[in-house]
């Protein structure tokens, strides 16, 4: 068997970081806030999750992003609105999120449903971007099939000349705010034995409970 084979097997390595023991809040985005705090000074890319969607044809699909902002209990990332999530996300507004804390050994796994932000939130977000990144977002058709990288060189120029100064918020760029109907918190624990606390939105109260990990 090759080698990274064997040890991926092999891996037995024990989660010793912390536990939830005796947690249950009212809510959950005090424990949100505290654990996004932790890996805020601790993790590497701390802000990076994993949004996954469904489209007419069910099958899901993931990508990584960055969280934006959590702004009234809602969780805000910004994209190209034509892009495969945008559509998918257009004809099913229902998605996942995931982060994965590894250092801490610690995930939160967010559903919920997903609208467009204000348009004056996504003019505030986008004026505050490099303007490399706010050409690009002229230049790129996220997600469309792209002939070759010299094409995609070309649009970045062509907008640069357009925009010489401010760029304007393209109207297929913006923000998103997922509002959640579950939260669930896992802390990894010695010898696979974690504990996993889920908040549910019952339309008028969060209601917490332990699942078996
Ligand atoms: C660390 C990291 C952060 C990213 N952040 C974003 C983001 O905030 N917005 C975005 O549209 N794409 C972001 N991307 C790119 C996406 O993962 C993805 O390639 C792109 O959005 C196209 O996805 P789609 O074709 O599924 O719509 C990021 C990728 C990585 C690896």
């Amino acid at each position: 068997m090759e080698d990274f084979i064997e040890q991926m097997r092999n891996d037995h390595r024990e989660f010793d970081k912390g536990n939830l023991e005796g947690y249950f809040g009212n809510e959950p985005f005090d424990l949100f806030t505290k654990w996004y705090s932790d890996a805020f000074i601790s993790q590497p890319e701390p802000n990076a999750f994993v949004l996954s969607t469904a489209g007419l044809n069910n099958f899901p699909s993931s990508r990584i992003l960055y969280l934006k902002e959590l702004l009234d209990k809602k969780f805000i990332f910004y994209t190209n609105y034509k892009s495969q999530k945008g559509k998918e996300l257009h004809l099913n507004p229902k998605a996942g999120m995931l982060f994965f804390w590894p250092g801490l050994q610690r995930q939160v796994r967010i559903e919920g449903i997903v609208e467009k932000v204000s348009e004056e939130i996504s003019n505030d977000y986008f004026k505050s971007r490099p303007r490399g990144s706010q050409i690009g977002a002229w230049a790129s058709s996220q997600s469309e099939f792209l002939n070759d990288r010299s094409d995609l060189e070309k649009n970045v120029e062509k907008y640069a000349k357009k925009f010489p100064r401010g760029v304007p918020r393209p109207p297929h760029w913006g923000g998103y705010e997922l509002t959640p109907l579950l939260i669930e918190f896992w802390q990894g624990r010695p010898s696979r034995l974690h504990d996993r606390i889920i908040f549910e939105w019952y339309g008028n109260e969060w209601k917490a409970y332990r699942k078996n990990p």
